[in-house]
């Protein structure tokens, strides 16, 4: 028996569904936004909510460098300290490369992982993550826990 993990491929964003291709727009657009000087790695993320709400972020650097936030972790916090009761259907991720197009798509570093698996815990649904550079392939996953297997949740500290 193996333990697999899933991931959806699209040969490029306009093999997306709508909902999907609208909510990576918007990601696209706050990532233009990002405050990178440090790395110019400008990232965008968008979490669209089981209302209808979309919540975009990006990455906020400092010149204490372990201090700057994640797009995608300033996006759900955002949205979380917002709609604290509505649970998150979906997020997705992009970026603009320092110079170089960015032909390939964008996976959540593993803390923002463990981020989006909290709010998966919390509502007990699972939250699709869209992955996408600024052309080529976009990666779908339809949880956090497809792409953070074997991970630690609340279930271990239940007394
Ligand atoms: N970054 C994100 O915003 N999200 C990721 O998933 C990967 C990395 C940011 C952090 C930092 O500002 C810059 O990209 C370079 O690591």
């Amino acid at each position: 028996m193996f333990l697999q993990t899933e991931i959806k491929v699209f040969s490029n964003r306009t093999q997306l569904p709508v909902k999907e291709a609208d909510l990576l727009n918007v990601a696209h657009e706050a990532a233009n936004h990002a405050y990178a000087p440090y790395s110019h790695f400008k990232v965008g993320a968008a979490v669209l909510l089981k209302n209808g709400h979309i919540v975009s972020g990006n990455n906020q650097e400092n010149a204490v460098y372990p201090i700057g936030m994640c797009a995608e972790r300033v996006a759900l916090f955002y949205a979380a300290a917002q709609f604290p009761e509505t649970p998150i259907e979906k997020i997705a991720i992009t970026a603009i490369g320092n110079e170089k197009e960015l032909c390939q798509p964008v996976p959540p570093c593993g803390s923002c992982r463990q981020a989006i698996l909290e709010y998966e815990t919390k509502f007990g649904k699972p939250i699709e993550i869209i992955m996408s550079g600024e052309k080529g392939e976009v990666y779908i996953a339809k949880s956090a826990a497809e792409l953070l297997p074997l991970s630690f949740t609340e279930i271990f500290l239940e007394k």
